[in-house]
């Protein structure tokens, strides 16, 4: 692979007074991928975002968007498109008529038909008229999607693209994402939530207050063994709580619930563990309803890196 890639971020530092926003960040993004941007509120994925979309420049360090260096200067980068802390719209204009006055303000334009095509992609055509004063954050967000739609983005930034967004919205941005990166087009989106991400990225970047603490495939996220919490419903919760109990390698959680008969046992093991307790469980003439970890496995590790230096602040 010889072509440039969309991103390419060394060392990359970022102050606000006494805050070190982003302190010595690498970041590679190759063209044609969406990569994954994740950490908890106040990691520095705003201000990372926002470095990318030209709206603020590093203090120091080395940022390449599209095979260009980024220099001092605020502009955004050519062929980047996207927005931070939400798109700005007029809440007097409709839909349509932002859209058309975004278009104009980046000095592009844009044609009605055009116009149209970025708000069916988006499944806004049934509100194309309305005034975006009512608009909910899901269709703000989509509406603001459909702007960075227009100039043909080589590189899509999108800050918290899934917050607010129904299900019908998340299929429709996720159908527009996967389409542009299929067309050889890159695209950096952040969340705080790890099953976001799951759904859209092969790749993720962790960072947790201005560090990277991960930087590859999901895949080699969650394969690392980790003991996690596994909820399980059985016939008989009290014999299984016993027989979890007289388990080596697993440890009782909770074995508390809404009512008796519906008590949930959860446990904190590795897989083999599990295993031997749901052979003993079936054994012993229980019944196994319900198995499945608390939180995904890759939410667990995304925790797991994320949550030591959280509570150390
Ligand atoms: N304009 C700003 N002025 C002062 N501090 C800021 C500013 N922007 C961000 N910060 C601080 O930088 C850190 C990272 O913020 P941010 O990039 O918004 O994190 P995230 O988007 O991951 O929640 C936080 O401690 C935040 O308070
Ligand atoms: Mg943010």
């Amino acid at each position: 692979m010889d072509r440039l890639p969309a991103i390419r971020a060394r060392g990359i530092t970022k102050s606000f007074g006494d805050v070190v926003a982003l302190d010595h960040i690498d970041l590679d993004v190759p063209q044609g991928r969406i990569h994954g941007l994740a950490g908890p509120n106040g990691a520095g994925k705003t201000t990372l975002l926002g470095l990318l979309l030209g709206l603020a420049v590093a203090d120091s360090g080395r940022l390449e968007i599209l095979g260009t260096p980024v220099e001092r200067a605020l502009a955004t980068p050519g062929g980047v498109a996207g927005f931070v802390d939400g798109p700005g719209l007029y809440p007097s204009l409709t839909a349509r008529q932002n859209l058309a006055a975004l278009a104009a303000l980046r000095g592009h334009g844009a044609r009605t038909a055009a116009i149209d095509e970025a708000l069916e992609e988006v499944g806004l055509t049934d509100v194309a008229d309305d005034r975006t004063r009512g608009f909910s954050l899901g269709m703000r967000q989509r509406l603001g999607l459909a702007a960075a739609l227009l100039s043909r983005p080589r590189l899509l930034v999108l800050d918290e693209p899934s917050n607010g967004l129904d299900p019908a919205g998340k299929q429709h941005v996720h159908g527009v994402l996967n389409r542009l990166a299929e067309q050889g087009n890159s695209i950096v989106l952040s969340s705080h939530r790890m099953d976001d991400l799951e759904a859209l990225c092969s790749e993720v970047t962790i960072i947790t207050t201005g560090h990277v603490v991960f930087s590859g495939p999901l895949g080699e996220l969650a394969d690392r063994g980790r003991a996690l919490d596994y909820r399980m419903l059985t016939s008989d919760p009290e014999a299984a709580r016993r027989l979890a109990a007289e388990t080596a390698g697993i440890r009782v959680v909770d074995d508390t619930g809404p009512r008796p008969d519906a008590r949930a046992l959860v446990v904190h093991t590795l897989v083999p563990a599990l295993d031997v307790l749901v052979d003993r469980l079936v054994r012993a003439g229980i019944a196994l309803r319900e198995l499945a970890p608390v939180v995904s496995p890759l939410e667990a590790a995304f925790l797991a890196l994320t949550e030591p230096q959280e509570a150390g602040r």
